[in-house]
């Protein structure tokens, strides 16, 4: 057994994570009077969220009209039913007060000529249940509104005595014997001393797994280490190959270029400067879902219409639009055109591809954000003292395929309810849990195993062929021939994890060993995503398959539920969610309404 000193921390909840969806936990959490620690491994106002550009979905109604259906009905059909519909319509009735508390908190919103938050266009956002012209529901900041709401949400977090534990990376669970989550167990990363948190509850913030692949918008610290700790955990993952292409990263370098950038007017053009998009889109054209404009692009190039000497991107043009439009809606992706890309926006198209852009799949949850551990006799059995929420989550708004702007909304619609639900169902006066030590001695035994790892295969090389794989066989378009490989390869890839080669045994900054433990929770979202892909024999979402083109509701309108131990995948399914919260009656929306069909644009 290793022996590592620890220092121990109660609290009623432990949240880890602290981006958008760790942070409007936390507030909740702590507004509540619950004693509440938030454990991240990078400066909280440098999480991921500080990347998300164009906003935030809610149906205010600031630029028009809109209403909670129709955004719950673009929800659903944008997540190709595939998505829970309750959780759904959870999101979209309360996205309006979560924006409104947001406002209140103090993110600096963009306005309008009479004082009220800005909302722009977005992909598949629409009026009248998709018969009408497209929505300004997105809020925004500028094209800088994660960075408002992330500082906002530290600021109020520790207004309301939240204690943060910055630079502290998770690397275990501490599961009870019989199921309970009890904690986790952490290194700080800046002194080398390790740290057990007990809690009543955790909550697993900690993003997606985007760096799984070699191009992404994702940070680099985006590798799904509440998923790593889940499958470890003997837990599952769900829906991980529905995995989101942005339509536009910058070429090379996959930096983010905001939908907002086409919600405000920009728009894409093929090598003929054709605006490709009147041909696949008709009706919203530019502004069609994310899976829908990343096929269209891809088939562009496919067919020798793209740019570049390679012929291998596409154009997005915005210099038709107003200087002072761009410097006042759009000044960030302005900047990142030009340094990213040499672009000047007001002059040239900026060069672009689509890019691994998010993780629709994640720790299943209910729409409270508990984390399920579903069997057959029990498909929405709840982990107790575990919840997820974010990206790092599935809870399942987002389906096969996530409308732009409505991930911000999901990190604050959810990181509230979990702490609404906890301030149910965490009794303060309690004490907390007796700690499993098997497990914590479990979670210090495999950080040694990892820390003195004498293989023969640099991280570096490992991480760099799953990425490659990844990219190449879990792609936009897939087909059954490239998924065999691609989970033969994957299979291959996570077994030389027992290979591994760690150079640098301290504990104070070891970037080796901490990148290490990252690639050893990337791995199974990777493995569980081409396992899971090659498994699904239809199209759905962002889940292309060209040999089984058409979507099959029949067999496969269900979610998948990966279990990963090692380098083997143990696949099982559970049925879609299909019922709102509430009846037609009620004020909801109709059955009818939702129900399956063709999904054009
Ligand atoms: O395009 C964007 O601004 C990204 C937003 C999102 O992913 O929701």
């Amino acid at each position: 057994m290793a022996a590592y000193e620890y220092e121990t921390h109660e609290y009623d909840v432990v949240v880890v994570g602290a981006g958008g969806a760790g942070l409007r936990a936390t507030l909740g959490m702590a507004e509540q009077g619950l004693r509440t620690a938030c454990v991240t491994k990078v400066f909280p106002t440098r999480s991921h969220t500080v990347a998300a550009q164009g906003g935030i979905a809610a149906s205010l109604s600031n630029m028009g009209p809109d209403h909670w259906q129709w955004h719950m009905y673009d929800t659903v059909k944008g997540s190709d039913w595939l998505g829970d519909t309750d959780a759904m319509e959870y999101l979209a009735r309360e996205a309006p007060k979560a924006v409104y508390e947001l406002e209140h908190y103090g993110v600096p919103f963009s306005r309008t000529e009479e004082g009220k938050i800005y909302q722009r266009p977005f992909g598949g956002h629409t009026t009248e249940f998709g018969e009408g012209p497209a929505v300004q529901r997105t809020c925004a900041a500028a094209d800088r509104t994660g960075h408002a709401i992330l500082h906002t949400l530290y600021g109020q977090s520790l207004k309301n005595n939240a204690e943060f534990y910055i630079e502290y990376f998770a690397i275990d669970l501490i599961m009870s014997d019989d199921g309970q989550c009890q904690g986790v167990v952490c290194w700080k990363l800046d002194d080398g001393t390790m740290h057990v948190f007990n809690a009543k509850m955790v909550v697993l913030a900690t993003g997606g797994y985007g760096r799984a692949y070699f191009s992404a918008t994702s940070a680099h610290t985006c590798t799904g280490d509440g998923g790593g700790m889940v499958a470890r955990a003997g837990l599952a993952l769900q829906d991980m190959e529905f995995v989101q292409f942005h339509p536009t990263g910058i070429y090379g370098s996959g930096c983010l270029i905001t939908e907002g950038a086409r919600g405000e007017g920009g728009y894409l053009t093929n090598s003929e400067g054709e605006r490709f998009m009147e041909r696949y889109a008709p009706q919203y054209k530019d502004l069609a879902p994310r899976d829908y404009v990343s096929r269209s692009m891809t088939m562009e190039i496919r067919e020798g219409r793209g740019h570049g000497d390679g012929g291998d991107h596409i154009h997005l043009n915005l210099s038709h639009l107003p200087s002072e439009a761009l410097a006042e809606r759009l000044p960030g992706i302005s900047e990142s055109a030009r340094v990213f890309a040499g672009v000047d926006v007001t002059r040239e198209p900026i060069p672009v591809l689509p890019t691994v852009h998010y993780n629709m799949g994640g720790i299943p949850t209910n729409y409270w954000g508990e984390v399920l551990n579903p069997t057959a006799d029990n498909p929405t059995g709840v982990v107790p003292g575990l919840m997820a929420v974010g990206e790092a989550g599935c809870a399942s708004v987002h389906g096969a395929n996530r409308l732009g702007s409505n991930s911000l909304i999901d990190l604050v619609v959810f990181g509230r309810a979990a702490a609404i639900r906890a301030g149910k169902v965490v009794d303060a006066e309690a004490s907390n849990p007796v700690l499993n030590q098997t497990s914590v001695d479990a979670a210090f035994d495999r950080f040694d195993a990892v820390r003195n790892a004498s293989g023969s295969v640099p991280t570096a090389d490992l991480r760099l062929e799953m990425q490659k794989t990844m990219q190449e066989d879990a792609a936009v378009f897939r087909t059954a021939k490239t998924m065999a490989e691609g989970v033969e390869k994957m299979t291959a890839i996570a077994a030389k994890m027992d290979d591994i080669k760690v150079s640098d045994r301290s504990l104070v900054w070891n970037s080796d060993l901490m990148e290490t433990l990252e690639l050893s929770n990337l791995m199974p979202s990777a493995l569980a995503t081409i396992v899971g892909a090659e498994a699904r024999k239809e199209s759905r979402g962002a889940h292309a398959h060209e040999d089984f083109s058409e979507r099959d509701d029949e067999n496969w309108r269900v979610h998948t539920v990966s279990r990963v131990e090692g380098n083997k995948v143990d696949l099982s399914y559970r049925p879609v969610i299909v019922d709102p919260l509430s009846t037609e009656a009620e004020g909801g929306i109709s059955l009818k309404k939702i129900a399956p069909k063709a999904r054009t644009f």
